[in-house]
């Protein structure tokens, strides 16, 4: 099984960087739709756009609709719940009357469960009682196979760049921390956000974190040759060994 993810292409029209993010994405897509193999699924982890506008919503769902592979979308601090279930509701994994946007992926060997960290007041991430409950349940609902999650904000301590924690307490962290812990059978979590590629864990489960699609909003050195070109990540499972994770560099832009 072939994940692809992207994360963090903040899409806006009224910036000086407008035509780079959508360059960035469009770019990312026409890369991933050349891969040899294909990917299976295609996973935004949130962040699609910078100000949760409709218009900028319809940019992004014309991008995306380029991929040749499934494509969904989750929910980052920039993103508006409403306004993004309305641009994604035609493609129909979108539950219509819920406050989060959560869900389950239940058509490959790994089950992959979308969660909803979006705070309401700030760009950290929140994790409440009820998304508590809500990703237990989606996780007991399938014993049968391995999961992996994915979520905007990452659980664990990012120890490069100056935001360590991207939640608002230590304590709501814990509880994320707790939930993905609760089975045993996560083997994998996959996050955005911090716009730098990075790694950490939650206890024994490896946990990853992708650089922003956006090279313009990205963070971290690169040598002049590669700020221009997006770098996404491929995550290949395998049954006996887990996931492993390629950061792919797309492909020079004409
Ligand atoms: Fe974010």
């Amino acid at each position: 099984m072939i994940i692809a993810q992207i994360s963090d292409t903040h899409i806006a029209l009224d910036t000086p960087d407008s035509d780079r993010r959508i360059r960035d994405f469009e770019a990312t897509i026409a890369d991933i739709n050349a891969l040899d193999p294909a990917p299976d699924v295609i996973v935004h982890t949130g962040d699609i756009v910078h100000n949760g506008r409709r218009d900028e919503y319809a940019q992004s769902v014309a991008t995306l609709a380029k991929a040749t592979a499934p494509v969904y979308v989750m929910v980052g601090n920039k993103d508006d719940r409403s306004n993004l279930r309305e641009a994604f509701s035609p493609s129909g994994y979108l539950a219509p009357d819920c406050d989060f946007i959560d869900y389950a992926i239940d058509d490959f060997p790994v089950r992959l469960l979308a969660l909803d960290t979006k705070a309401r007041d700030s760009n950290k991430g929140d994790f409440c009682r009820e998304r508590f409950s809500r990703l237990t349940g989606m996780i007991d609902a399938d014993a049968s196979r391995p999961i992996a999650v994915f979520t905007h904000h990452p659980p664990f301590d990012v120890m490069v760049g100056p935001e360590q924690l991207n939640f608002e307490s230590r304590s709501i962290m814990c509880e994320l921390r707790t939930a993905l812990r609760h089975s045993g059978r996560i083997v994998a979590v996959f996050s955005g956000h911090v716009h730098r590629g990075t790694a950490g864990h939650v206890e024994h489960i490896p946990a990853t974190v992708m650089p922003s699609i956006a090279t313009t909003l990205r963070k971290g050195e690169y040598p002049d040759h590669l700020k221009a070109r997006p770098i996404y990540h491929i995550h290949r499972f395998d049954p006996a060994w887990g996931f492993s994770t390629q950061s792919r560099i797309v492909d020079e832009q004409p």
